[in-house]
């Protein structure tokens, strides 16, 4: 009964779709359990990067059934274009091939408004979200005003939740300019316009995924955004509005937690971030610069240019304790050929002290200087390595030296985007 976790041991964008896309191979059901559209997981489908934002990247398999599971916020609108937009690339997705949780919840047209309203120029609450309107959808959640998947299926019942929602947001509406106001009857008619084409594929994924989990299935359950970015343990208050961590793969799936055989955390050979927040082994400059061009460093959802820097053993050591991670796997290598050193943050000084775990405050974080252990560099490009023998001493001895400091055995390295540039380690665990 292989039940598989990916989380990002980051701040999201460690190449968690390419992971997951190589793993769907052997797995029966991949499934998302947070997040919503602010997610971008890319995968090579048929020689062309392919950006998928809320259905799990193992849509591409033809063998595997995907699942949006309890956890995830669904903007129907957004997840209609996806469908679309796959099939388009002739990828079939239909009702045994898509399951939707009726308990997840619905990102409504307005709940953008809401986010972009308070990212508004100038405002001290800005966070640098996608402006997908997640964080407000989770609110309402939390708040038990929203409006569920499974209200789909009831059309008085969405009309009657759909009240609720706008009642409770009535304040806000108001203080928008007339012609600016959500119309009531008009987002009614467009949800159950959705409703129509969205019904069939509506499930009690949480009853199937167990049952599925008890009858042996190989289970894939796919993290979204990264360790960083989760509500509890991330940069807080710079970050998304749910567990990206491997407990929100339980709460938001149904799965319970004796049914998880392995956590894989993913993590570049280097560090990424998009949006406000802390960052310590950030750089800048010219360095900087090299490392998004070369990693082709932009937003796969907003296109937005991702702030870069050096891998930070604290963050990803952390990430290993609150996800449990079995194993690791550690993307991108071939970003870090040709510089002549290559570095590695171990600690952080704060004033006069050194750390070695990851503080709860962003105050602390932003004013740390990161302790850099330096390597030795190498020049050969990577992208043609084919397995680990091929990889330079000196890349294989970072990958070592990684593993030392963040103590977790990294199953897998990639050297490029494909299914084919992921490598095993030798003498990793298996993770299925
Ligand atoms: P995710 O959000 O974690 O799925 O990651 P993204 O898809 O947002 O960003 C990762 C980017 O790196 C994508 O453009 C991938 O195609 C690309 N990528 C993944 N693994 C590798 C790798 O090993 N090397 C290189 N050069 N690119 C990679
Ligand atoms: P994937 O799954 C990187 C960041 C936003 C912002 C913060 C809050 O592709 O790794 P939100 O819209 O979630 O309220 O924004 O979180 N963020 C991500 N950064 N990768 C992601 O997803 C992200 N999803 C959200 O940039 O800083
Ligand atoms: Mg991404």
């Amino acid at each position: 009964m292989p039940v598989l976790v990916v989380v990002g041991a980051q701040w999201g964008d460690e190449g968690k779709g390419a992971m997951v896309d190589m793993l769907a191979q052997e797995a029966d059901i991949v499934v998302r359990f947070q997040g919503g559209a602010n997610a971008g997981h890319t995968v090579i489908y048929r020689g062309q990067p392919l950006a998928l934002h809320l259905i799990p990247a193992g849509i591409t398999h033809e063998h595997t059934v995907c699942v949006l599971g309890n956890g995830v916020v669904i903007d129907p609108k957004a997840l209609l274009e996806e469908m679309e937009k796959l099939r388009s690339l002739g990828i079939h997705v239909s009702p045994d091939r898509l399951k939707i949780s009726d308990r997840a919840h619905l990102t409504l047209p307005y709940h953008r408004i809401l986010d972009a309203a308070r990212e508004m120029a100038g405002s001290r609450l800005r966070l640098g979200t996608t402006r997908r309107g997640v964080g407000p959808t989770y609110v309402d959640k939390v708040d038990r005003v929203g409006v569920r998947v499974g209200d789909l299926q009831h059309p008085e019942r969405l009309r009657e939740k759909l009240q609720i929602n706008f009642e409770h947001k009535r304040a806000f509406f108001n203080a928008l300019p007339p012609e600016e106001r959500p119309d009531f009857n008009a987002i009614l008619d467009e949800i159950l316009s959705y409703a129509e084409v969205l019904r069939p594929y509506i499930a009690d994924t949480v009853t199937w995924l167990n049952q599925q989990a008890d009858a042996g299935k190989r289970i894939l359950l796919e993290g979204a955004q990264g360790t960083g970015l989760d509500v509890d343990f991330g940069t807080y208050p710079f970050v998304t509005s749910s567990n990206t961590t491997a407990g929100g793969a339980c709460t938001g799936s149904g799965l319970p937690p004796t049914k998880i055989t392995e956590v894989l955390g993913i993590t570049k050979a280097y560090t990424t971030r998009v949006g406000e927040g802390p960052f310590p082994t950030e750089l800048q400059g010219s360095l900087a610069v090299h490392l998004r061009e070369k990693g082709r460093e932009y937003g796969a959802t907003t296109g937005r240019p991702r702030r870069c820097g050096w891998f930070d053993a604290v963050l990803v050591r952390y990430a290993v304790m609150v996800n449990g991670c079995t194993a690791l796997a550690l993307t991108k290598l071939d970003v870090l050929s040709g510089y002549p050193e290559v570095k590695v943050c171990v600690a952080y000084r704060f004033r006069g002290d050194t750390l070695t775990t990851f503080p709860a405050e962003v105050c602390v974080l932003g004013e740390v200087e990161p302790v850099y252990e330096t390597l030795p560099g190498w020049d050969e490009p990577l992208s043609h390595c084919r397995s680990w023998s091929q990889l330079p001493s000196h890349a294989q001895r970072f990958v070592e030296r990684v593993r030392e400091l963040v103590g977790t055995p990294i199953a897998m390295v990639s050297v490029g985007p494909e299914r084919e540039a992921v490598l095993s380690v030798p003498n990793a665990p298996n993770l299925w």
